[in-house]
């Protein structure tokens, strides 16, 4: 199958499957985009790539289908570089016309494949390489307007890196974390929430049947806004999130305090981040320390402490576990949800977010602008330099409603 010659949409897994298929094979060598896109700039019209990069989230397909059905109803010509910052070094790429961005709207993952690769550090069979030299060149030689990337806080920091090498560049925030800055929710989240959500729900009656505390690790690694959001409608009976460090001696007691009213069975939501007090100030000390390493050797030794402290949190939530199953002698048990959170059909919230941002930002490049993140404050869209959201983590500001709301339920925060 020639990459850029994929099937209309008789059937919408078929064709999404055989869309992904194609990402693992080798490009052929196909002329005939090379023509479209010179024809398109005859036209004085605009020649665009979109790539998706970090972890995969429900949406990315609604927003390359806005990006490129909003493109084509230009004239321009849209292609999608395969398997993130990887592909485009590789030079790996498909054509994006209509046929194939018909029937993606529902479905999960990105079609185009994503990696978490990094442009300035580029880990291929030769070695570590800086690539960027190279991106530009690739966006040179496609005679690329814009260069589209839908990723997180790490895509960010790389579209940061590539727009100072001159490459005109917009981004679209994805993240079921939702903690990139300058936009209220950020692509594949609300799926993410209604998943976690409904695991709590089941959670529920298994573990009042069972009298039992059931822990459930909801992903969010620094901040800590899906378990907060999933656990607040989910009716959780202890949050734990890293922004406020928890006190396992604190959530024994409101554990035990439900038990001594006769109610026998708590749910715990946990972000993967949450650490306890000690943990964590621990964790911000070695973090401290690479930050004001003042040479390589002490950079290697801070970067060695926090690869080690990370490797340790793994299976933090079952020592909880047990550390709780002692203190309140409750049977516990846990649950970790995973991957499952970041898969499957994205929410009607997540296909409008995305849509709404892949036009926009087809109208942006429109009006020539590059450099930036296209977001959205409600029913607005906002638009804010790449430069500042690069590297600003979205936290849960401690005074957000949902926490007002969850201390005012009485619902523990560990604290
Ligand atoms: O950033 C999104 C996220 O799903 C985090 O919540 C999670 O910690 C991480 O990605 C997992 O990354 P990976 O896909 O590389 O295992």
């Amino acid at each position: 199958m020639k990459e850029n010659t994929l099937a209309p949409t008789p059937g919408l897994l078929r064709d999404a499957a055989g869309f992904l298929f194609c990402g693992t094979m080798k490009p052929p060598k196909n002329k005939q985009p090379e023509k479209s896109r010179d024809r398109a700039r005859d036209e004085n019209k605009k020649n665009i790539a979109i790539l998706t990069a970090g972890g995969d989230s429900p949406g990315l397909n609604a927003a390359i289908r806005a990006i490129g059905k909003t493109a084509l109803d230009k004239g321009w010509s849209v292609i999608g570089f395969r398997d993130g910052f990887l592909g485009m070094l590789e030079d790996r790429w498909i054509e994006l016309k209509k046929e194939n961005l018909a029937g993606i709207l529902t479905i999960g993952g990105t079609v185009l494949g994503t990696s978490r690769l990094k442009p300035h550090r580029m880990e291929t069979p030769r070695g570590t390489v800086d690539a960027r030299a190279k991106l530009a060149a690739t966006c040179k030689r496609h005679k690329l307007d814009a260069l589209v990337c839908i990723g997180g806080g790490g895509t960010h920091k790389n579209a940061l890196r590539l727009a100072e090498k001159g490459i005109p560049i917009l981004t679209l925030p994805k993240t079921i974390d939702n903690d990139v800055a300058h936009t209220d929710s950020s692509i594949g989240y609300s799926t993410a929430v209604e998943i976690a959500t409904e695991a709590i729900d089941r959670l529920h009656s298994t573990a009042h049947s069972h009298h039992r505390i059931i822990l459930a690790e909801i992903m969010g690694h620094r901040a800590g806004w899906l378990a907060l959001t999933a656990g607040l409608a989910g009716g959780a009976d202890v949050i734990l999130i890293p922004e406020i460090p928890y006190d396992v001696d604190r959530i024994a007691a409101a554990i035990k305090r439900r038990a001594a009213r006769g109610t026998k069975f708590s749910i715990i939501a946990v972000a993967e981040g949450a650490r306890s007090i000690d943990d964590t100030k621990a964790y911000e000390a070695a973090q401290h320390a690479g930050k004001t390493a003042r040479n390589d050797e002490q950079k290697r030794v801070a970067k060695t402490v926090v690869e080690k402290l990370d490797a340790d949190h793994e299976d933090n939530i079952f020592r909880l576990a047990r550390q709780l199953n002692t203190l309140t002698g409750l049977e516990s048990r846990v649950t970790i949800l995973g991957y499952v959170q970041r898969g499957g059909t994205p929410s009607y919230r997540d296909r409008l977010l995305a849509t709404r941002l892949g036009t926009a930002c087809v109208e942006k490049i429109a009006e020539g602008k590059s450099g930036i993140m296209v977001g959205s404050d409600g029913d607005r869209i906002t638009t804010t330099p790449i430069s500042k959201v690069a590297g600003n983590l979205k936290s849960v500001p401690l005074d957000h409603p949902l926490i007002r709301s969850a201390r005012h339920l009485g619902t523990s925060l560990g604290d």
